[in-house]
């Protein structure tokens, strides 16, 4: 079944990786990810939004998770799956999520002041414990998704606050700004695609050893930009976190790193590519077999290159 996420990222910490969360939208894309991982021997996490719950129904959330752990043990795999909500913007959400059988929840109360977060944090986790389920929380502002995304913008976490906010609330990882932001445009065309490390260090200094967490983390790979505008779609200034930003990082306490919109660029590109080569199909196993198939390759391609958790 479902497992927390407490085990995979003590063990991600001994060993030096990374475990992946990879945001799901559907069956396909649930497949593209476990299939992947298993064929890795990753551990994984199967990250679900509020808005991807709503879209899929929160009946079918679990019921999907559990029957991708079954699809990949039916192929001999032992991999740790767990069902995470991402960005759970209160209480109440998470305990339906909990009574729908997520193993892991995340309270994003980044954009409270420093006591309120606090506040909202530790009743999640108070809360979450009760039913052996471990909560993420977040220290720290990412720049916005439509925002014009420049450095500045981002409130990055302030090294002196994490250890009283991570003793105060009890939780179980704690998600970091240190200048990833979300989406496909992370950074000005022409300004350098830098990571704030010092910042990432220091924290590290302050709680050492403890789960960090970075969202935001995909790398909107050129390959899919490339496809996705040869194909008929549009897509300008696309700029992600180059993959050497964060391939060091998995070897500190980064324990868990966000990718969304790598997989949604995949399967977008997948698609548009059927269509584009072969305009009379219109069979859905056609087109979202081999966008399935696109999004495997990428999610296995980025184990290899950042989260070094194949093998785990
Ligand atoms: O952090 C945001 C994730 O990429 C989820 O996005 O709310 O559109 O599903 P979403
Ligand atoms: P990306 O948009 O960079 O994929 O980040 C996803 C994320 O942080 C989900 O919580
Ligand atoms: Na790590
Ligand atoms: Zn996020």
């Amino acid at each position: 079944g479902l497992v927390n996420t407490r085990e995979m990222f003590k063990a991600a910490n001994e060993k030096g990786y990374a475990v992946p969360a990879f945001n799901f939208n559907n069956m396909e894309q649930g497949m593209a990810i476990v299939e992947a991982c298993a064929e890795m021997g990753s551990p994984v996490i199967l990250q679900c939004s509020s808005g991807a719950r709503k879209y899929m129904g929160k009946e079918i959330v679990p019921m999907l998770a559990k029957g991708l752990v079954e699809h990949v043990r039916a192929k001999g795999s032992d991999i740790p799956v767990a069902l995470h909500l991402d960005h759970g913007s209160d209480l109440e959400l998470i305990k339906d999520c909990i009574d729908y059988g997520f193993s892991s929840v995340m309270i994003d109360g980044s954009h409270y002041d420093f006591e309120k977060n606090i506040i909202v944090s530790k009743e999640a986790a108070d809360y979450a414990h009760k039913f052996d389920v471990t909560v993420e929380a977040e220290l720290g502002v990412l720049a916005g998704v439509e925002d014009d995304v420049v450095a500045d913008e981002h409130v990055f976490t302030q090294p002196e606050e994490v250890e009283e906010f991570v003793s105060r609330t009890g939780v179980d990882s704690l998600a970091i700004a240190i200048g990833t932001s979300h989406g496909a445009h992370k950074f000005k065309p022409g300004s350098d695609p830098k990571l704030k490390l010092d910042i990432l260090a220091e924290i590290e200094r302050k709680i050492p050893g403890f789960p960090i967490v970075l969202h935001g983390s995909s790398a909107v790979p050129a390959k899919y930009v490339d496809m996705i505008k040869e194909f008929g779609g549009e897509l300008t200034d696309a700029i992600g976190i180059p993959d050497d930003q964060l391939r060091g990082a998995t070897k500190s306490a980064v324990s868990k790193i966000n990718v969304d919109t790598d997989g949604r660029l995949a399967f977008t590109a997948g698609i548009r590519k059927v269509f584009g080569t072969n305009p009379k199909e219109f069979d859905p196993r056609k087109y979202l077999g081999p966008a399935m198939k696109e999004m495997k390759e990428y999610y296995q391609s980025k184990i290899v290159d950042v989260f070094g958790s194949e093998g785990a």
